[in-house]
């Protein structure tokens, strides 16, 4: 059940943190004016990217792949591809992206110019979604 609301709010996220990195990498080349409209979109890639830590969170400890990390070790499920995805490198790196959006939003509102606000999104929220496309269990994900 939480994985299924954690493979569903994912879709949620990938597309909120494209839709905004593309707003705002043309928002930095072509100069555009910081509306509103933009700044609702990069704080709803925020919140629903804080929403899906959480949700990843439970997930985690109630994941199958939990259950077989307990009864087999950290060592064993390092030496497992799947396993290692799923519970070390995908949270690890989907923390790490998140941090990077937090940082991101919390910078941009430091920036006096327009400009300034959509570069500091561009690359943070950037950055992000390069780390999230990386460690998205694809196989799994299409599987469903
Ligand atoms: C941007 C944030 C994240 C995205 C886009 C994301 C996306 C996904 C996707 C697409 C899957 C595959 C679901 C499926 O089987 O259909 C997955 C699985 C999983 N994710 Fe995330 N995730 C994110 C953050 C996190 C975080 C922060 C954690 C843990 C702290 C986490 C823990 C897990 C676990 C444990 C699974 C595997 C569940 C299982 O197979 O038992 N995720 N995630
Ligand atoms: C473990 C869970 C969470 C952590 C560690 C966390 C952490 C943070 C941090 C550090 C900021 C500060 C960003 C700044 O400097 O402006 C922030 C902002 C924010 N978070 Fe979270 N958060 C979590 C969960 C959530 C959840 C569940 C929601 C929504 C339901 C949420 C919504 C927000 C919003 C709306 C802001 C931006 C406030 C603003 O600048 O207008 N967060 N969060």
């Amino acid at each position: 059940m939480i994985k299924m609301v954690h493979s569903y709010w994912a879709y949620l996220v990938l597309a909120l943190l494209i839709v905004s990195f593309v707003t705002a990498l043309i928002g930095t080349m072509q100069n555009k004016r910081f509306t509103d409209k933009n700044l609702r979109i990069f704080l709803f890639t925020l919140i629903t990217s804080h929403i899906q830590l959480i949700i990843g969170f439970i997930a985690y400890y109630l994941s199958a792949f939990y259950e077989t990390m307990r009864a087999v070790g950290m060592g064993e499920i390092m030496k497992m591809k799947e396993a290692r995805l799923l519970m070390v490198e995908h949270p690890l790196m989907m923390i790490i992206a998140i941090v990077l959006i937090t940082i991101g939003w919390s910078k941009h509102k430091k920036q006096t110019t327009d400009k300034g606000k959509f570069k500091t999104i561009a690359i943070f929220y950037g950055i992000a979604l390069l780390l999230v496309l990386s460690r998205i269990p694809w196989t799994q994900w299409f599987a469903q």
